[in-house]
């Protein structure tokens, strides 16, 4: 498998450096605007390969897409990353012009490719990517839902005092800090309800928490944080990679599913080699229900500033 990351940032590398470390790709082609910028990282992330017991060959590349031909998937990170106090809607202005530009640039070179888009506004990002190429819907996935229930399930450890792996949970809406929606009522610790172990109060706090993970990292760091966004990705690549069917919730294009239509937004879909192969519509209750109308009205008023 070969896998093309736009964007030699923080985010692109983290999430090169993951993909590798995984050992499930071939070649990862790390792509940067600035010269020699994703050579250097490139070459850095390959003198790890030694010491992390990894075969993935990483090659940079600067502004040359001849290099990313035929890749199965590339990943746009590309574009401004939050400062503090900014939102992810303020950086539309610049982002916009650089994902259509690079989104075009991988077109040309891999027809085939799944595309997934990092750069933020997210959801919108994802919009433009699918009115810009036309692709089958199944083929451009925007990351989002994989970061957020992460960060979800990170807050929830925290409150239960439990190994994250203990629990589950799931992140839906619009990657933003006002649009996510982290399913309370469906989390659990070992398939019991995390409401058996913290109150309500806490679970508000939790939920809050998450909402604004990104931003509390963005104030902590001075830009947007990265490990964990590449880890998200490395994760969905993974799942197209070993055609796992492994569900994430993750910003679809959808036609009529939840209600919704002519939006990309975050719900649970199963990944695999075809990208988004189904869309899985579960069952909300009528909150559920309203947050995901109210998260997708404020993601289209963010499509019209396209
Ligand atoms: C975040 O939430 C980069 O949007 C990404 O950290």
């Amino acid at each position: 498998m070969k896998v093309t990351v736009v964007g030699a940032g923080a985010v692109g590398a983290s999430c090169a450096e993951y993909i590798a470390i995984k050992n499930f790709a071939s070649e990862v082609v790390l792509v940067d605007i600035k010269e020699n910028f994703a050579e250097g990282k490139a070459m850095d992330l390959m003198q790890t390969a030694s010491l992390n017991g990894f075969d993935t060959q990483i090659i940079g590349s600067t502004n040359d897409y001849s290099k990313t031909a035929d890749s199965d998937v590339a990943v746009i990170t590309s574009g401004i990353p939050r400062k503090p106090g900014m939102t992810r809607e303020e950086l539309i202005g610049i982002n916009a012009g650089i994902v259509k530009d690079v989104a075009g640039k991988i077109i040309e070179h891999s027809p085939n490719v799944i595309l997934i888009v990092v750069s933020n506004p997210m959801d919108t990002m994802t919009y433009l990517a699918h009115k810009e190429l036309g692709l089958p819907k199944n083929r451009i996935i925007g990351m989002g839902g994989a970061l957020d229930s992460a960060r979800f399930k990170y807050r929830l450890a925290e409150a239960l005092e439990c190994p994250a792996s203990d629990v589950d949970g799931m992140v839906i809406g619009g990657h933003s800090d006002t649009g996510m929606i982290p399913l309370t009522r469906l989390a659990t610790r070992n398939s019991v309800p995390v409401s058996a172990f913290i109150s309500g109060e806490r679970l508000e706090e939790v939920k809050e928490a998450t909402k604004v993970g990104g931003a509390t990292l963005t104030k902590m760091l001075g830009t947007s944080a990265w490990y964990a966004p590449g880890a998200a990705v490395s994760a969905m690549v993974q799942a197209i990679a070993q055609d796992s069917k492994k569900m994430f919730p993750c910003s679809c294009k959808l036609e009529g599913e939840y209600g919704l239509d002519d939006i990309c937004i975050g719900v649970p879909a199963l990944i695999g080699r075809s990208g988004i192969e189904e869309i899985v519509e579960i069952g909300l209750d009528d909150a559920e229900k309203e947050k995901l109308q109210e998260s997708a009205d404020a993601v289209r008023k963010t499509n019209g500033l396209l």
